[in-house]
């Protein structure tokens, strides 16, 4: 997959991008990042890329000209066709299904606004998808981006070490992920479930998918409605008190 990503602050992206499973799925070939300021399109020996918003009203607003001509070029450096995504509050809203949708495609642009807004031109002409990652207005697109890169790369095959981890994580199959456990088996007088510690494979499954279960039921119900509940799950619930 190749991810461009047009912004008013690269220099926002260079700690995240440069660490932990990024950077691994970078350097394993599996994704292509690149990030281009958007000043480099804008016009003038002040090179601005902002305006007073026509109207009034308070704060600049992200100008139509250098975003457009920044999409166009860097559309061309390859091949590959995929969604224009303007990182905007009032987007659809973000998820793990997002995330997979986007994961199955070869090629996202990512546009972050800033400032108090873009011109609406950007959002009708150039846009062909908006996303919002949640009922909060942040600073700029930029934190959202990395969100949203972070979540699609680690459903990329070869992204995480080992093949099953992405399928295991919370919200793949709209269970929440048990806890996890590691050494030491007793830490403060906490001790690690004896289950965990047995080597009984079948055992340690049965008990995760009731963490699971367990813990879905009492923090997020709603997710619960949408999976498919075996009797036996059902019932073990209900012996809980929360089926
Ligand atoms: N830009 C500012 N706030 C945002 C949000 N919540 N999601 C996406 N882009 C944004």
């Amino acid at each position: 997959m190749r991810i461009d990503i047009l912004t008013l602050f690269p220099g926002m992206f260079r700690g995240p991008f440069e660490e932990s499973i990024i950077k691994r799925a970078v350097d394993a070939g599996v994704v292509e990042i690149h990030v281009h300021d958007i000043r480099q399109w804008a016009k003038g020996r002040h090179k601005v890329a902002d305006d007073y918003p026509y109207g009034g009203g308070p704060g600049m607003v992200l100008k139509p000209e250098p975003v457009f001509a920044a999409a166009e070029a860097v559309l061309e450096l390859a091949p590959e066709r995929g969604p224009i995504i303007l990182l905007t509050p009032i987007g659809r809203r973000f998820g793990h299904g997002v995330a997979l949708e986007l994961a199955r495609g070869q090629r996202l642009l990512l546009l972050c606004g800033h400032y108090e807004g873009v011109d609406a031109r950007i959002h009708e002409h150039l846009a062909t998808d908006e996303i919002s990652i949640g009922d909060y207005v942040l600073s700029g697109g930029e934190l959202p981006a990395m969100v949203v890169v972070d979540a699609v790369v680690r459903q990329l095959p070869g992204a995480l070490g080992c093949s099953e981890s992405a399928e295991q994580e919370s919200f793949a199959d709209t269970l929440l992920e048990s806890p996890h456990y590691t050494r030491p088996p007793e830490f403060r007088g906490w001790e690690v479930p004896e289950v965990l510690l047995s080597g009984h494979h079948s055992e340690v499954d049965k008990w995760r998918r009731r963490r699971n279960l367990l813990l879905t039921a009492q923090r997020r119900p709603d997710l619960l409605e949408r999976i498919a509940l075996s009797k036996e799950d059902r019932e073990w619930l209900e012996e809980q008190g929360v089926g």
